[in-house]
């Protein structure tokens, strides 16, 4: 009788086993994120680690770094940690993305919100045949949000613009965008997605 519970035990324990955890670092010395690329096989999990500093985890799109994926492609129900206000030393704030069978070959690109413009991006699951590179996506980040150009919605002067993105911003410049930028609360959704895996 009690057979068929304990096959999902160990088929749940096997699954478990393979998993990996791979942690990205935020809020480090070098870069916001420390792996900047990871690479996550399906059934991984991929761990944002807030150390120091107040950052986010935010997934946005390779053509705009620094945008809420939600915001420009209301099809992404992207991940956001929201703000993470780290005291030095202090452990326990985390985000988790799992990587699930309808996610696996997805490429997450991701942001902070403090430090986008300085290039305070990164990537999971990159696809090694794309042009869309993370040396493109931090150009993008840097050419879109940095300093140089935050008053200026003119092409950039004084790098070389990727060729693998849209020459401008074409997102209205709404304030309150940002503001409502960070209502998808990925730590609280994924879990029901593993819940409903394994059910
Ligand atoms: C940053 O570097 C300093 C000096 O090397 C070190 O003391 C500190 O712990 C580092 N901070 C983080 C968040 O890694
Ligand atoms: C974190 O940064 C955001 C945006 O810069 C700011 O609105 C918020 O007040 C900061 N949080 C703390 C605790 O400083
Ligand atoms: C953080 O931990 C390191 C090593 O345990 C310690 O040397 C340092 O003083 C701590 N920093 C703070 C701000 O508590
Ligand atoms: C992911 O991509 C691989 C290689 O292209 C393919 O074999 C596999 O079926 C894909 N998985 C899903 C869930 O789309
Ligand atoms: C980056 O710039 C775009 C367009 O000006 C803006 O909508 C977005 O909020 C900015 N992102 C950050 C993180 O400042
Ligand atoms: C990776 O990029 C190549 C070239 O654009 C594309 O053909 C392929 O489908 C992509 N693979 C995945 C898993 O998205
Ligand atoms: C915006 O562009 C104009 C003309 O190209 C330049 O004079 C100005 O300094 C720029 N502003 C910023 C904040 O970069």
């Amino acid at each position: 009788m009690n057979a068929p519970v304990h096959a999902g035990a160990v088929l749940v324990i096997a699954c478990l086993a393979a998993a990996k955890t791979i942690v990205i670092t935020v809020g480090g010395n070098t870069t916001t994120f420390v792996p900047q690329s990871v690479a996550a096989a399906l059934g991984d999990i991929v761990t944002f680690n807030f150390v120091s500093g107040n950052h986010t985890a935010t997934e946005s799109t390779f053509s705009n770094p620094c945008i809420p994926a939600h915001e420009t492609d209301i099809t992404i129900n992207g991940f956001d940690s929201g703000f993470r206000e780290t005291r030095s030393n202090t452990s326990g704030s985390i985000l988790t993305v799992p990587i699930l069978i309808q996610n696996v070959n997805h490429t997450f690109w991701f942001f902070d919100y403090n430090s986008c413009g300085e290039g305070g991006v990164g990537v999971i699951n990159d696809n090694e045949s794309s042009t869309e590179t993370l040396a493109g996506f931090v150009r993008n980040a840097i050419r879109l949000n940095g300093t140089s150009s935050s008053d200026n919605t003119s092409t950039s002067t004084s790098s070389r613009p990727s060729s693998t993105t849209s020459s401008s911003p074409s997102v209205s410049a709404s304030k309150s965008a940002a503001d409502r930028a960070f209502w998808i609360g990925a730590s609280n959704a994924i879990p029901l997605f593993i819940a409903s895996l394994f059910i």
